[in-house]
C-alpha cells in the first residue's frame, strides 16, 4: 500500500536532524520515494551528500536555482507528493508555516502547497513552552497540520523536558497512518502527545486458529486491523503497548512491542505474562471453542463417516483478566461483534464480563467490518451508550485512546 508512495521531507536546522537520515533508511526500505528540501541550518548539522546518498534524489537547497526551476520548481515539488514532513520542524519554521511566511524554498514550498502536512518538533523546551510557539501551534492545528512528538527527555543542551524530536520509528508511524490511513484524519489525531506516557497498555488483535489437526484449523475472518490501529494509536500517545497477535496478514505496529500466538489458550498465557497493565482492550476474535482432542496425525478420508468434531470451550481472556482479585487493570475494555440486537447484546455481555467498556460492532456480513478498512461502533459503558459515526479503523483507535486518556485522568 505504501510503494510508490511520494514523501517530499523538509529538514530544519536543529541537532536531532541526525535521526532524519536513519527516517529516510526505513521510509526507502518501505519503498516510499523520498525527496528532500534542507534549509540552511539543516546544512550545518549534516550533509546534503549523506541526504542525497540514502534518498536516492537530488538535494534541494535554493529557492533561486535557475536550474532547479526548470526541472522541478518550488510548486512541483510540492504538487508531486503525497505528503509533506518537516522534521526536525524548529520553532522558526513553525513561526514560517504559522505566519505564511515564504523566506526561501522550504518555507516557500510550504506556503505552496495543498498537501497534508506532517510536523515533528524540535527544539529546546523554553523555545517549546514559550507562549509564541504555542501560539503558532495552535493556529498550525487549527490549519490542518499534523504533529508527532515532541517527547519528553533529556536534550543536547542538556536541559530534560518536552522539545525532544519523535524517534524514526514514530515519525515513520505517523507517516505511514497518514499515507494508508484515512486523509479526513484530524490533526491531532496523530499527534503524539505523551498523554500517555508511563502507561502500559495491553492489546489483544486478529483471530485465534483452533487446530483441528496438524494441518487443519477452525479460524474466523478477523484481520486484526482495528487490535492493530488501537495498538499503533497508543503507542503514538507514548504508552508502553503490548500487542499479543493471532495470526494476521498486516504488520506489527510500529513501536509496539507485539508477541505473536496461534490458538486462544497461547494468547491467554501470553496475556497473563504481560500483565501488570494500567489497561486492557480485548480486540482479538477469540475462538469460543477449540477441539477437544486434536489429531496429532492428519486425519485420513477412509470411506466411513467422517467422526464429528467434539467442541471443548476456550479460556474466555477478557472476562478472566475483568475478574482478577489483583492486579487488575484499571480500565478492561472488550469488544462485541454483533450481527443483531447490537446494543442489547452488548450492554449485557459489559455485565457478563465485568468489564468497563464495551465497543460494540455490526459484524453482519453486509457491513463489511470484518476484515474491512472501516467500523462504526457505539461505545456503551455501564450507564452510557455512545453512537459513533462510520469512520476509518484507525479513526475508531484514536477515538478510542483519546477517550480513554481521559477516562484515567491524562486528557482534559
Ligand atoms: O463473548 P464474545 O466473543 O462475543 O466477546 C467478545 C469480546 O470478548 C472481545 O473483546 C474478545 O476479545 C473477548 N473474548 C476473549 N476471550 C474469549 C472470547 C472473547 O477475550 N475466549
Amino acid at each position: 500500500m505504501l510503494n510508490g508512495k511520494r514523501v517530499l521531507l523538509v529538514i530544519g536546522g536543529g541537532i536531532a536532524a541526525y535521526k532524519i537520515l536513519e527516517l529516510i533508511r526505513r521510509l526507502r526500505e518501505r519503498s516510499i520515494e523520498v525527496r528532500v528540501v534542507m534549509t540552511q541550518a539543516a546544512q550545518q548539522f549534516i550533509t546534503p551528500l549523506s541526504v542525497a546518498s540514502l534518498s536516492g534524489n537530488k538535494v534541494h537547497l535554493d529557492l533561486f536555482s535557475l536550474t532547479d526551476e526548470t526541472e522541478m520548481g518550488h510548486i512541483e515539488l510540492s504538487r508531486s507528493a503525497d505528503l509533506i514532513v518537516v522534521a526536525p520542524a524548529t520553532a522558526d519554521l513553525l513561526a514560517k508555516m504559522a505566519h505564511g511566511l515564504a523566506q526561501d524554498l522550504a518555507s516557500t514550498l510550504l506556503l505552496a502547497t495543498d498537501k497534508k502536512i506532517l510536523v515533528a518538533p524540535a527544539m529546546n523546551i523554553r523555545m517549546w513552552q514559550h507562549p509564541a510557539t504555542q501560539r503558532n501551534i495552535a493556529q498550525l492545528q487549527k490549519d490542518g497540520v499534523g504533529f508527532v512528538g515532541p517527547n519528553e527527555g533529556s536534550m543536547a543542551c542538556g536541559e530534560f523536558g518536552p522539545g525532544r524530536m519523535s524517534e524514526p520509528h514514530e515519525i515513520l508511524s505517523a507517516i505511514q497512518t497518514l499515507l494508508v490511513g484515512d486523509t479526513r484524519l484530524a490533526s491531532p489525531a496523530v499527534s503524539s502527545s505523551q498523554l500517555l506516557a508511563g502507561v502500559h497498555i495491553l492489546v489483544t488483535s486478529g483471530p485465534t486458529h483452533e487446530p483441528i489437526d496438524p494441518v487443519r484449523y477452525i479460524a474466523n475472518r478477523s484481520s486484526g486491523r482495528q487490535g492493530h490501529a488501537i495498538a499503533a494509536a497508543a503507542a503514538r500517545a507514548g504508552a508502553r503497548v503490548t500487542l499479543i497477535s493471532g495470526p494476521v496478514e498486516i504488520p506489527d505496529p510500529i513501536g509496539v512491542q507485539t508477541l505473536h500466538v496461534e490458538t486462544a489458550q497461547e494468547m491467554f498465557s501470553q496475556v497473563q505474562a504481560s500483565l501488570p497493565a494500567d489497561i486492557f482492550i480485548g480486540a482479538a476474535a477469540v475462538a469460543d471453542w477449540r477441539v477437544a482432542e486434536a489429531g496429532l496425525q492428519k486425519m485420513k478420508k477412509d470411506g466411513t463417516p467422517p467422526a464429528p468434531l467434539v467442541l471443548t470451550e476456550n479460556p474466555d481472556i477478557l472476562a478472566s483478566i475483568s475478574k482478577l482479585p489483583s492486579n487488575r487493570p484499571q480500565l478492561v475494555v472488550g469488544f462485541a461483534a454483533e450481527t443483531d440486537h447490537v446494543i442489547a447484546h452488548a450492554q449485557a455481555k459489559l455485565a457478563r464480563k465485568a468489564c468497563d467498556l464495551i465497543l460494540a460492532n455490526d459484524v453482519s456480513a453486509s457491513e463489511g467490518v470484518m476484515g474491512g478498512p472501516d467500523n462504526t461502533v457505539h461505545l456503551i459503558s455501564q450507564n452510557k451508550v455512545e453512537s459513533w459515526p462510520k469512520m476509518s479503523k484507525e479513526q475508531v483507535a484514536e477515538r478510542l485512546i483519546s477517550h480513554l486518556a481521559h477516562l484515567i485522568g491524562r486528557a482534559s
